[in-house]
């Protein structure tokens, strides 16, 4: 019994006491130190949250609609450097200074109407046409100019319908365009046709004149202007569904394009289908308002409140069915005017639940001393000068007499 009184290992219990409350310590210890841990994981874990749901969110957002709108004005760097790549192209072709200056000089002058150049500065104007014309789009056109029987000359079945806007001063690119890549409608009496659109100025007189000649040109109602390229691209829908129901498709396109009629009919047939519910060539399916006002897409909030556009076939060039475009003129009574006539057709085509479809061939710059073309791929180049459209024409290797 008194072994127990006087323990003989009092040491050892000792010991065992003070590891055992070391022990329990060092565990108490490990529990704070695990909850502190815990603790700090917890906190960490929330601030990441926090950064996450509350600065990355909202960041990453913004990126991705400025990313959008990034790839127009990616777009738009990449169309400026085509057009720089032109110039060089020209300057490296050209040997004689006098021809490109010339050349230059029809760059920047002679195509003041359209919506590819990148230079022309922004009027101010623009924005108080912008707030002017923020009600629907109810225009029904009257024709000062027409030539109600371009589609009626023959018998034969029309293709294609060309409608090409122009600018009254364009003389000289209309000029070129007839007597070049227009050749291949035969004077207008073969089975692609074509027709000028234009607006009234103090030209008129002299467009009267022009006409008595070429009996192409179709002269609308309203003002002449480049902020009323959407009037003239309407006006020429609703004279292609008044005059020319013959026509199978229907083509826009500017004065300062090169467009490869061999390659455009190939495409309408590749496509035909396609394009009986849809808007076809260069098209950018996801595409923003550009809101700086240097642009020369600028889109004031007030004229375009959305964030997004429905994408678009640039205007250089798109081609659709006259069913389509039947629609369109139908539909655009619902439609409010705005001012890009490219993106105004896309949110027609939206409204009417059609589609944008993307044809391969409509390119930015024509490749000289090269006869990649021969293969017919090509349908349109844009930014295309008098003297150069000229010089693609009797450039041997160009399939232009294909
Ligand atoms: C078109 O067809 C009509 C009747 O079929 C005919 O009288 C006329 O001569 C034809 N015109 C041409 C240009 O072929
Ligand atoms: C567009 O045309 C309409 C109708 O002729 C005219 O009232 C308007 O001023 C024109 N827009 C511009 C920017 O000239
Ligand atoms: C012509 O096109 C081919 C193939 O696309 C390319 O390799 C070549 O560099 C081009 N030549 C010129 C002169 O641009």
């Amino acid at each position: 019994m008194h072994v127990c009184d006087t323990p003989p290992d009092s040491g050892y219990v000792d010991i065992l006491t003070s590891i055992f409350k070391t022990g329990k310590q060092d565990i108490m210890l490990k529990v704070i130190q695990v909850k502190r841990g815990d603790f700090r994981q917890d906190f960490v874990r929330l601030l990441t949250f926090i950064i996450t749901i509350g600065i990355l969110f909202p960041m990453s957002w913004y990126i991705y609609l400025n990313a959008r709108s990034l790839e127009l004005t990616e777009k738009l760097l990449y169309d400026a450097i085509g057009d720089t790549k032109v110039v060089l192209r020209n300057i490296k072709t050209f040997t004689t200074l006098p021809n490109l200056h010339m050349n230059m000089q029809n760059n920047v002058d002679l195509n003041p109407t359209l919506h590819t150049g990148t230079k022309k500065p922004v009027e101010q104007k623009q924005e108080d046409m912008q707030q002017k014309y923020t009600g629907w789009f109810s225009e029904s056109f009257h024709f000062i100019i027409n030539n109600e029987d371009i589609c009626k000359a023959s018998n034969e079945s029309i293709d294609i319908l060309i409608m090409i806007t122009s600018a009254p001063q364009n003389k000289l690119s209309r000029n070129a365009i007839r007597e070049t890549w227009l050749t291949h409608t035969k004077m207008n009496k073969g089975n692609i046709r074509y027709v000028f659109l234009l607006g009234e100025s103090p030209m008129t007189k002299e467009l009267e004149k022009e006409n008595l000649h070429t009996k192409d040109i179709i002269l609308g109602n309203f003002k002449d202007a480049y902020n009323n390229l959407t009037y003239k691209t309407l006006m020429g829908y609703q004279w292609a569904t008044q005059h020319c129901r013959n026509a199978q498709f229907v083509m826009k396109t500017d004065d300062d394009m090169y467009v490869h009629i061999p390659g455009l009919i190939r495409v309408t047939k590749k496509n035909a289908k396609a394009l009986q519910t849809a808007i076809g060539g260069s098209c950018a399916l996801l595409a923003n308002p550009i809101r700086d006002k240097r642009s020369k897409w600028y889109a004031s909030f007030k004229s375009y409140p959305q964030t997004t556009y429905p994408g678009f076939c640039s205007g250089t060039g798109y081609v659709t069915s006259l069913n389509v475009v039947t629609k369109i003129v139908k539909t655009s009574k619902d439609v409010p005017f705005f001012h890009l006539e490219d993106v105004y057709v896309a949110l027609c085509i939206k409204k009417l639940g059609l589609r944008l479809h993307p044809i391969g061939g409509f390119v930015l710059a024509y490749n000289f001393g090269n006869c990649t073309h021969n293969d017919n791929t090509l349908v349109t180049v844009h930014q295309v000068s008098v003297s150069m459209l000229k010089r693609i024409w009797e450039t041997p290797c160009t399939p232009n007499k294909v």
